[in-house]
């Protein structure tokens, strides 16, 4: 099932998530349901709060056709390295369409998670997949990769998408 996606500013996108103590079957209907609403957007990766629930729990998928996909859930993912060298992407998010700047982040980071099963995994991502991770994982801590530029260029954004907002309340957008 599709959630809608919360479009910044919202105050849910700056909260600090709580961390999913029980995996109950609201935690594999909500994982389930934010990896479809992912694909259909669509995008490489999603955190909880993006669909209004502050819990720490994403998903993401960063592969590439012909690839095979790897739909990833990480409930309470936490990095437990990154490394000295740093890399520039430009990123965009769900929450800010069409919206796009670099950020420089750790180039390659170790992130460790509980998965849906209930195990715990560790894996070390690079390129796209480690922009992504350490982008979903600041969702859950309320930031966005707008809070990683100017105020001025940060202004800009979030005037823009108060106006896609009330454009769409109006039903025009
Ligand atoms: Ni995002």
């Amino acid at each position: 099932m599709l959630r809608p996606i919360l479009i910044h500013p919202d105050p849910r996108l700056k909260k600090v998530c709580d961390p999913v103590t029980d995996i109950t079957a609201d935690i594999a209907r909500l994982a389930q349901d934010m990896l479809d609403t992912m694909y259909d957007a669509p995008g490489v990766g999603l955190a909880a709060p993006q669909v209004g629930v502050t819990k720490r729990l994403l998903v993401m998928d960063c592969t590439k056709a012909p690839e095979p996909p790897r739909p990833m859930v990480l409930i309470n993912p936490r990095i437990t390295w990154a490394s000295d060298d740093l890399a520039r992407y430009e990123e965009g998010c769900l929450s800010i369409p069409e919206q796009y700047a670099e950020v420089q982040r750790p180039a390659r980071v170790r992130v460790a998670w509980t998965a849906l099963d209930g195990t715990g995994q560790e894996e070390e991502f690079d390129g796209l997949w480690s922009t992504c991770v350490q982008h979903e994982i600041d969702h859950l801590d309320g930031k966005l990769f707008i809070d990683y530029l100017g105020p001025l260029k940060r202004q800009m954004i979030t005037r823009k998408m108060e106006k896609l907002k009330r454009e769409r309340a109006r039903g025009q957008a």
